[in-house]
């Protein structure tokens, strides 16, 4: 077989949380990544700091998917590239709801418009990036990739279920073409150089960044959503993993394409740890790790969460040979170094 390190992969939204990660983890396999980003919530720097961590810069060239004329010249210019990872997508759930065309749009435009160019130009491996949101509040714990998909409670989640419907579609017209949709649970940390991490825009949505914000001081208190669910403690449960854990996993994913391991030509894996952790459970461990007394009071239930989800990763631990190496603990230390990289860096 050709050597990996010929081949080159498409990452989009290269520069983003996740995309960042991963394209780290496959310059690290071998891979030539080269990325493909508006920079709409990412900085070019991010370039800078995944040369730091692996001594190779990756391409990164700044253009709109949704804008196809770009997408068709970039191609033309890397006809060489073997596979595709899609991350650049919008991902706030109140966002999507406020403004679901622009997430309609944007999310799926930018989709249409890489099958589109993959086709014509036989681009045949995509892995798409995915969420457990698709299941709603599944009727049975854990989640396995037989678990019905419930109605999006949110434009953004009927993106991604939209998403996943279009790409199956079009592996079954397309002989040429396979896919794999990484259904992501809760991704939470940082790279352990902190050179790279989240870097939410405003206040974040998200719990860990609000977390960490909170214990450097940015942030008054946490309010924690409810603690009047049916629950062991009464807070939500999610299933936390590590940014460069689920990072790993695109690298498998990728090579089982190339090695024509995939059993079908649209594949579903869901990426946890198995556990479930409930908020108050995620404070305790962001006070382990830091040292710090977390401020923080219960206020009333956020409007369309889920009350528990945590994922049975029985199925890509077999069938991709991945699991999850990181504790809650470790990831928490991540995400609070990069907390404090960021501050003292002006970031
Ligand atoms: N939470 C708080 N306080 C906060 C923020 C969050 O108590 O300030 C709680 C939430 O109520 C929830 C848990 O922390 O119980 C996790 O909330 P996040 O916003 O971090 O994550 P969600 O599980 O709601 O959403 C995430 C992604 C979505 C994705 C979804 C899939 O952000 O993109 O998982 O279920 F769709």
């Amino acid at each position: 077989m050709e050597p990996l390190n010929q081949k080159k992969i498409l990452v989009t939204g290269g520069t983003g949380y996740i995309g960042s990660h991963t394209t780290v983890e496959l310059i690290e396999a071998g891979f030539d990544p080269v990325i493909v980003d508006n920079l709409y919530n990412s900085d070019a720097q991010v370039v800078d700091n995944i040369q730091k961590i692996t001594g190779v810069r990756p391409l990164l060239e700044v253009f709109d998917l949704c804008d196809s004329v770009k997408l068709g010249k970039f191609i033309l210019k890397h006809k060489d590239i073997q596979a595709v990872i899609h991350f650049a997508a919008y991902k706030a759930v109140g966002e999507s709801v406020r403004n679901p065309i622009a997430y309609y749009r944007n999310n799926l435009l930018s989709l249409i418009n890489l099958l589109d160019v993959m086709k014509r130009y036989e681009i045949p491996n995509l892995v798409f990036s995915s969420s457990c949101t698709v299941y709603g509040q599944p009727e049975k714990l854990p989640v396995t990739e037989d678990t019905p998909l419930q109605p999006a409670t949110s434009p953004y989640g009927n993106t991604k279920q939209i998403g996943e419907s279009i790409i199956r579609d079009t592996t079954c017209s397309d002989k040429n073409l396979k896919a794999i949709s990484l259904r992501y649970f809760n991704p939470i940390g940082a790279h352990p150089s902190a050179l790279i991490g989240e870097l939410p825009r405003g206040i974040p949505e998200n719990l860990v960044p609000y977390l960490t914000q909170t214990g450097y001081g940015i942030r008054e208190e946490l309010k924690v959503f409810g603690n009047d669910y049916n629950t062991p403690d009464g807070s939500c449960i999610r299933d936390y993993l590590h940014v460069v854990d689920l990072a790993k996993a695109h690298v498998v994913s990728i090579k089982r394409l190339f090695e024509k391991k995939n059993k079908s030509d649209f594949e579903v894996f869901n990426l946890g740890t198995g556990h479930g952790v409930s908020v108050l459970e995620a404070i305790r461990s962001f006070e382990r790790v830091s040292g710090i007394k977390l401020k923080y009071k219960i206020t009333g239930r956020r409007p369309g969460d889920i009350e528990k989800i945590w994922a049975d990763p029985g199925y890509a631990n077999t069938e991709l040979g991945w699991k999850t190496l990181s504790s809650l603990d470790q990831a928490m230390k991540t995400a609070w170094d990069w907390e404090k990289m960021i501050r003292s860096n002006n970031l």
